[in-house]
């Protein structure tokens, strides 16, 4: 395998999983890192930030595949959308000087239109950015991704298991299409090897599409907790996201951004990647009992 791949993010939540998910394919893989982090495999390590350009070059030099896996919303709430552009920009002129062959993005389900919230809008304006490079991009758009340390997945898992009764706003009845992390790293890797991903769009959800409601209601009774959810019109999903704030042990700089973002459904519009990538998907009450299942050994590690 003479394919060297470029992890950017791979610290992140999805980044560490795809690390050892690629070295298990025997992929040779370089980790894009902003400080020294220790990876269970033996991949190389590369310090670099996507906003200092010019510590992309050495990164990037002889990789075919970047997978773009960067998000900035932990480094504040104000500017987060400028950050992304930036770093989406200075990665697509790095990987077209260093002749990348193709880039893989990881970002978010969820139509364009006015009623989007600002931290969809700027996933997807990262995807149009990273697709205006000469190299083929492929951008796969997934909604929550369930899996332990996932900012989404903690959200839900800390209101549930601390607020036996929840006033909620409107948005428990959008509907969503969760998907579990073990689904996401398959398609990522698969992605890699299969050629006909390159160039393109594909959405990536679960078996099943349910509403925030029935999400938070069916892991409730998975963690054997009782969950009583209030409906209320008058509370918007900015005043939510500031009581969600509270109880979650995520930055608000990242849990308000995606709080905003429930009012939008986020539902896969089409399945052409199940054709290309073939496998069981997990089903949500499987990838919750995962998820919790991974969360105690990290605590115990
Ligand atoms: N988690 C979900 O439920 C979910 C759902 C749908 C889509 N996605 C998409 O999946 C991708 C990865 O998300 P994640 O959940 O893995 O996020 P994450 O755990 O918050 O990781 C974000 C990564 O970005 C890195 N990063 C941020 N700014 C950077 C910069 N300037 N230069 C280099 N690296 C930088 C961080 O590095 P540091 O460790 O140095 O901060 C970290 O490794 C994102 O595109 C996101 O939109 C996630």
């Amino acid at each position: 395998m003479d394919r060297r791949v470029l992890v950017t993010g791979a610290s992140g939540f999805i980044g560490r999983r795809l690390v050892v998910a690629l070295a298990a394919r025997g992929v040779p893989v370089r980790c894009l890192v902003r400080s020294p982090v220790q990876f269970p495999v033996p991949v190389e390590i590369v310090q670099g930030d996507l906003l200092e350009p010019l510590t992309l070059q050495p990164a990037l030099a002889g990789v075919d595949t970047v997978y773009y896996l960067v998000h900035s919303m932990a480094g504040g709430r104000t500017e987060f959308e400028r950050r992304d552009r930036e770093a989406a920009e200075n990665l697509r002129r790095a990987a077209e000087q260093a002749g990348v062959r193709r880039v893989i993005y990881l970002g978010g389900l969820g139509e364009t239109g006015a009623g989007l919230s600002g931290h969809l809008a700027s996933r997807l304006e990262v995807a149009s950015i990273l697709k205006q490079g000469s190299y083929a991009t492929t951008f796969l758009r997934a909604a929550i991704i369930y899996g332990a340390g996932g900012a989404s997945f903690e959200m839900i898992r800390a209101l549930v298991l601390h607020l036996p009764v929840m006033i909620t706003p409107r948005w428990v009845s959008t509907r969503c299409q969760p998907i579990a992390v073990g689904d996401v790293i398959r398609y990522l890797v698969g992605c890699f090897f299969e050629e006909a991903t390159a160039g393109e769009t594909f959405d990536i959800g679960g078996p099943e599409i349910l509403s925030y409601r029935e999400m938070m209601e069916r892991f409730a009774a998975l963690a054997g907790r009782r969950l009583a959810i209030v409906p209320v019109p008058v509370l918007t999903p900015r005043l939510s996201s500031y009581w969600v704030g509270l109880i979650t042990p995520v930055k608000p700089s990242i849990a308000i951004p995606l709080i905003e973002g429930l009012a939008s459904e986020v539902i896969c519009r089409e399945n052409r990647i199940r054709e290309l990538i073939p496998f069981p998907l997990t089903p949500f009450n499987e990838a919750v009992m995962q998820a919790l299942e991974e969360e105690k050994t990290l605590q115990k590690s």
